[in-house]
């Protein structure tokens, strides 16, 4: 069990206390001085007039503070985190070790740029790195701010040094959302649409889908076909995928075909590019999704929970194409902060000795089972699975999986949300509800989430049969 869970340890129950009390004399002294506090409803009125409606909240709940996987609103309501702010919090938020860390940096440095005076926590993670990535090859690390980030510089990298131009990436893939990134993005609404032209010599095959028959097998006919119809193989530069598709609906690319891709990359001197932006640091119990096939892909890119919360992405891979690139072709000015590194060294640290894997493990099949016991009273949920911590329900009318419902999706979310559940959509037809609850959750609060759960989807239900 994570040191982090609050009941277990006295720290976080102390600093849980001490939030609270922060909290709680904020808002007495704010009621005292005849302040007024921002509501939801107010801040998401100032929000629409101030912010484009582009950057969308699937929740007009304001967030004040949270403390690993709890979250108070603006008003003091409290919400349990199974989004876990897209997968940034698999640490938890403000894990004690983590906020330590940040504050000792803090006292020293915030900003050198790593590219004018480096530092040795940008080495020091990158090493670490290095040692954790799968496979025996030597390896290199280079940091960047964001995911979207760290694909465009993987695919950069892979193009230097192959020489050729030409990328393959998957239907219902999610790679971010700059320029290149939605031109990899297998999903037109609402990434691609209206933001063309894409990026050259971008080709989508599809992604097995078992739940809606998709299999290895039309994954690896389509690659056949289009490198006889559309490209030659010597022309592609990489190979990108998600070990397990995460905004597409968290199916997982099975073992065969990632050998197989393995295989033909191999062949025709294609770069294997793993987009672990989302399924790494521990969320499908091992550190990276890919190793439960035992595939070393050539390069890696990661973001999210790398550093519990402060921004910070990386692209690890074979040192030999690592170092292709000349001098200066690499970087930014915020890349690998020395925040983000302290940051990042003390996550890999927390889930080592939490057991961060092991314990993401757990929370899986106690989602699946809770899941498939709410799947034989709620005919909606089609299908469940997992990898890991990385939990789906996929919403469908009739119990046909041709026949998405986001609708009810897009309720059970609201539903939860007022229950004081924070839950995710995803999926390319929006009728998949993703379970990202951080690894350090405890298990009351994880039975407690999924109680909130149930009482959600009752609310939609009695909703649906009332209309
Ligand atoms: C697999 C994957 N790749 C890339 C990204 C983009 O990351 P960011 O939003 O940090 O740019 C995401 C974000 O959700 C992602 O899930």
């Amino acid at each position: 069990m994570g040191s982090h869970c609050a009941e277990n340890v006295p720290q976080a129950a102390f600093s849980r206390r001490l939030g609270q009390n922060v909290f709680r004399n904020r808002r007495t002294a704010a009621t005292e001085r005849g302040t007024p506090l921002a509501t939801n409803a107010d801040l998401q009125a100032r929000r629409d007039s101030a912010v484009p409606r582009g950057v969308s909240n699937s929740l007009a709940v304001y967030a004040e503070r949270a403390l690993n996987s709890e979250l108070w609103d603006v008003e003091g309501r409290r919400y349990i985190d199974f989004g876990s702010g897209i997968s940034v919090l698999n640490t938890g938020h403000l894990h004690p070790r983590v906020k330590e860390a940040i504050a000792r940096q803090l006292e020293k440095l915030t900003h050198s740029c790593f590219q004018v005076t480096p530092y040795e926590s940008y080495v020091a993670l990158a090493e670490k790195l290095n040692d954790i990535a799968p496979g025996n090859t030597p390896k290199k690390t280079l940091f960047l701010t964001t995911g979207a980030e760290a694909v465009e510089n993987a695919i950069k990298i892979a193009r230097f040094h192959t020489n050729r131009s030409a990328v393959i990436a998957f239907t219902a893939g999610f790679h971010g959302r700059t320029l290149a990134c939605i031109s990899l993005t297998g999903k037109v609404k609402p990434y691609k649409a209206g933001f063309g032209p894409m990026f050259p010599e971008v080709y989508h095959v599809p992604y097995p889908m078992a739940y809606h028959g998709i299999g290895v097998s039309d994954s690896l006919e389509a690659l056949e076909e289009l490198f006889k119809a559309d490209v030659d193989p010597r022309r592609v530069a990489a190979i990108i995928l998600e070990p397990v598709l995460g905004e597409g609906g968290f199916y997982a690319a099975p073992a065969e075909l990632l050998r197989k891709l393995r295989d033909l990359c191999d062949q025709h001197g294609i770069v294997l590019i793993a987009d672990e932006v989302q399924s790494g640091f521990a969320r499908t119990g091992r550190m990276f999704a890919i190793e439960h096939s035992g595939v070393e892909p050539d390069l890696m890119t990661v973001a999210k929970s790398v550093a519990g919360g402060v921004p910070l992405s990386a692209v690890i891979g074979k040192a030999a194409i690592m170092q292709s690139p000349e001098p200066g072709t690499l970087g930014g000015t915020f890349a690998g902060s020395p925040l983000a590194c302290a940051a990042g060294l003390a996550v890999l640290q927390v889930i080592q000795d939490e057991n961060l894997m092991q314990r993401a493990t757990h929370i899986g099949n106690f989602m699946s089972s809770r899941l498939k016991g709410l799947q034989a009273r709620f005919p909606a949920i089609g299908d469940v699975r997992s990898t890991g911590a990385m939990v789906a329900i996929e919403l469908v009318r009739n119990g046909r999986p041709g026949s998405p419902d986001p609708a009810t999706t897009k309720a059970l979310v609201q539903a939860a949300g007022r229950r004081g559940l924070i839950l995710l959509a995803c999926g390319m037809n929006a009728n998949v509800v993703r379970f990202l609850a951080p690894l350090t959750i405890s298990d009351a609060l994880l039975k407690e989430g999924f109680n909130l759960l149930e009482q959600a989807l009752e609310d939609v239900t009695r909703t649906a049969n009332a209309a």
